[in-house]
C-alpha cells in the first residue's frame, strides 16, 4: 500500500524504506541539511500530521512540533512543512 508524503500542501508518494530527507531529495524538494545524522538540526521541518520513527536518536534540539528528516522514517501518511 502506498503512502503519501505531503510537503507544503503538495502530495508525493512516500517511500517508507527511505528517510524523509531521502524522500524529499528524490522529489527534488529543496531542503537544507549538513550532517545527515541528527546532530546539526539543519534538516528540521514542522510535522503537521502523522508520526515518524527515528533511526538514530536526534542529538540536535528539536521543538515539539518539529522533526529531523535526515534520521527519521514514516510508515504512515505524513504532512510536513519546510522552513
Ligand atoms: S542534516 Fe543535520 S540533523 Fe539532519
Amino acid at each position: 500500500m502506498s503512502r503519501k508524503l505531503t510537503v507544503n500542501d503538495v502530495e508525493y508518494t512516500l517511500d517508507t524504506e527511505k528517510t524523509l530527507l531521502e524522500n524529499l531529495e528524490s522529489q527534488a524538494i529543496n531542503i537544507e541539511f549538513h550532517c545527515r545524522d541528527g546532530h546539526c538540526g539543519a534538516c528540521r521541518c514542522q510535522l503537521l500530521s502523522g508520526e515518524v520513527e527515528y533511526i538514530n536518536y536526534p542529538m540536535a534540539y528539536v521543538r515539539d512540533q518539529d522533526i529531523l528528516t535526515c534520521c527519521s522514517k514514516s510508515t504512515r501518511d505524513i504532512k510536513i512543512k519546510t522552513y
